[in-house]
């Protein structure tokens, strides 16, 4: 076949091709269940267009430009690193946060932690809240824009990922948040919160999760903690008393298969109210306690 200018020739860098051939030869390249969506999400990314415009537009040509640019996020997502990291953006809890491979990519079982800490600091309030190893920012920012009477302190170790939190917080236009470097609560100085949330690594040195899909490309310290998986809630757990103002709480989130675990560490150090919330596939995703009363 003669191929007249306009002619879509997927793949061929200089050619000109169009939507539709585009988001065939990216799905067909990544296979698999979700293949199509992710073809639409990295040219939806590439081109800076919406998903109506995708469907509206499919026989619309795309420059060589950008049919390379999509092409090479093709080719690394087909290699494996997550789709957050190639659009460098994730929606958290009704924000859109930028992510880089210095952070953890926020996680939708992330917004139940958020969730259980909003059903606990009365809207329209001041309140003092902390959010332990805030990576992209996500938990406290989520907290700061739902409760904007809230005084959010966020801390991580990772300067790196303060960074990205920090541009997320300028980019939103989130002021209510002080960014804090630092090790768990020791970065807290002598603060008192009302309640203090906390999304810590706990996935236990060696675990088999470790080596397969967008975990792979997470920071490391984002994800490990122990043998067990359970040192940083160790942690927090032994600590975050101290930082709690009277009837404060402490709410983390933890694996589905650490919710025992997690009540146990609460119960040895005094916590009352001791609960754990459930993600909606049924299972234990974070669990909390109170202090008592100053
Ligand atoms: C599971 S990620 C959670 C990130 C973010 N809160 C979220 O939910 O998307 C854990 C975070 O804890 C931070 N971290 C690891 N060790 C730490 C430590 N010793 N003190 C403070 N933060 C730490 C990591 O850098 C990472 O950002």
């Amino acid at each position: 076949m003669q191929r007249t200018e306009g002619t879509p020739e997927p793949g061929v860098p200089g050619a000109v091709t169009d939507v539709r051939a585009l988001l065939e030869q990216g799905t067909r390249a990544l296979s698999g269940a979700g293949a199509r969506r992710e073809a639409a999400v990295l040219l939806r990314s590439t081109l800076g267009v919406s998903d109506a415009w995708l469907i509206a537009h499919d026989r619309d040509a795309v420059g060589a430009e950008s049919t390379a640019a999509y092409l090479a996020a093709i080719r690394r997502r087909a290699a494996g690193e997550p789709v957050a990291y190639l659009t460098g953006v994730r929606g958290f809890h009704a924000l859109e946060l930028r992510v880089t491979p210095d952070v953890l990519i926020p996680r939708t079982e992330t917004e139940l932690l958020v969730d259980c800490v909003l059903r606990r600091l009365p809207a329209g309030s001041p309140c003092r809240v902390a959010d332990l190893g805030t990576g992209s920012g996500a938990v406290a920012l989520a907290i700061a824009h739902a409760r904007p009477q809230a005084r959010v302190v966020a801390t991580d170790a990772s300067p790196a990922a303060l960074r990205v939190a920090r541009g997320n917080a300028t980019r939103l236009g989130l002021g209510n948040v002080e960014w804090l470097h630092g090790d768990w609560c020791a970065a807290l100085g002598d603060l008192h919160f009302d309640v203090i949330a906390s999304n810590p690594p706990y996935v236990a040195i060696g675990d088999g999760h470790l080596r397969a899909g967008d975990v792979r490309f997470e920071p490391a310290m984002a994800l490990v903690s122990g043998p067990d998986g359970l040192d940083a809630i160790r942690c927090i757990v032994r600590d975050a008393a101290a930082h709690l103002a009277g009837q404060g709480w402490l709410l983390f989130e933890h694996g589905f298969e650490q919710g025992a675990a997690a009540r146990e560490l609460l119960r040895q150090r005094g916590y009352k109210a001791i609960f754990t919330a459930r993600d909606v596939e049924g299972r234990e995703r974070v669990s909390g306690g109170q202090v008592a009363a100053a």
